[in-house]
């Protein structure tokens, strides 16, 4: 695919090793504004750790990741997310406890600019953002038609709903990069195809996103284009349908009936 514009995301020759294990072995490819792009490959790929690094979480061995070409490897985690990169985990973290309205709004934060003076002493400006705050959250939660469910406890829902609550935590934020991983590990057929709608309505909305997913009819349904990572290396940027096609994929991947 031909693309004029400068990649949202640049992920330039990534490399993490621990100990002795190369996880993510010199991956480049670029993501362009607007795009889903598919990330997929065996367990065990890399698929993760590359969020990881990206997202700050890992400190990289070495190589690059650039936001609209500002770097972003050797940020903190907190200034990464208020750059505008915004992910779910592969295992759910939710705080179960905690309303679903509340869940979400630890993801808007990012657009709380009150310092601790007026918080402390709850100035106008303050009691305004939070009622920003709420709306941004309430409205994610429309976004992926949870409203109707904000004040129950998250973990009075089912996990299908949940998966839906923290994407729309990483939402909320107003992100310039989605990354989701896994995000139809553990959900019903109905549940992935709920969730399908849900990344093609995200896609529509223009924002740009990396989904990291097994579930191969949902990555060809909704990704314009697939990477696929195999023991840490690149093995293939493409369309799906080419990705489909490609026989190292098939050998590394495609072929593994039944492969998780
Ligand atoms: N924190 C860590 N410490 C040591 N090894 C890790 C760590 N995280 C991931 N790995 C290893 O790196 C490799 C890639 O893991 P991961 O990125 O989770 O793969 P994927 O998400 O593609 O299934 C695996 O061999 C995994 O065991
Ligand atoms: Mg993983």
């Amino acid at each position: 695919m031909a693309h004029d514009s400068r990649p949202l995301l640049g992920v330039q020759r990534i490399r993490k090793v621990f100990g002795g294990l190369v996880a993510v072995d010199n991956v480049s490819f670029d993501v362009h504004p607007g795009v889903i792009l598919g990330l997929i490959g065996p367990n065990g790929a890399g698929k993760t750790t590359l969020f990881n690094v990206i997202t700050g979480l890992y400190a990289a061995t070495s190589g690059a990741a650039m936001l609209e070409g500002r770097p972003l490897l050797g940020l903190t985690q907190d200034t990464i997310a208020c750059l505008g990169v915004a992910r779910t985990f592969q295992n759910l973290q939710i705080f179960p406890s905690m309303s679903v309205l509340d869940n979400v709004l630890t993801g808007s934060h990012r657009h709380g600019y009150s310092g601790l003076v007026p918080t402390v002493l709850r100035l106008p400006s303050v009691r305004a953002e939070e009622r920003r705050l709420r709306a941004q959250a309430r409205e994610a939660l429309e976004f992926v038609g949870l409203a109707d469910r904000a004040a129950v406890p998250a973990a009075s829902l089912p996990p299908g709903q949940q998966r839906l609550v923290e994407i729309a935590r990483a939402l909320a934020g107003q992100p310039r990069l989605l990354l989701l991983d896994e995000p139809a590990a553990g959900l019903t057929t109905r549940e992935t195809e709920v969730l399908g709608e849900l990344i093609q309505r995200i896609a529509d909305t223009g924002l740009t996103t990396v989904v990291i997913e097994h579930d191969m009819s949902l990555v060809m349904e909704v990704c314009a284009t697939v990477a696929v990572l195999d023991q840490g290396k690149l093995l293939a940027v493409d369309t799906p349908t080419a990705i489909q096609a490609n026989p190292q994929v098939i050998a590394a991947y495609l072929g593994e009936e039944g492969q998780a």
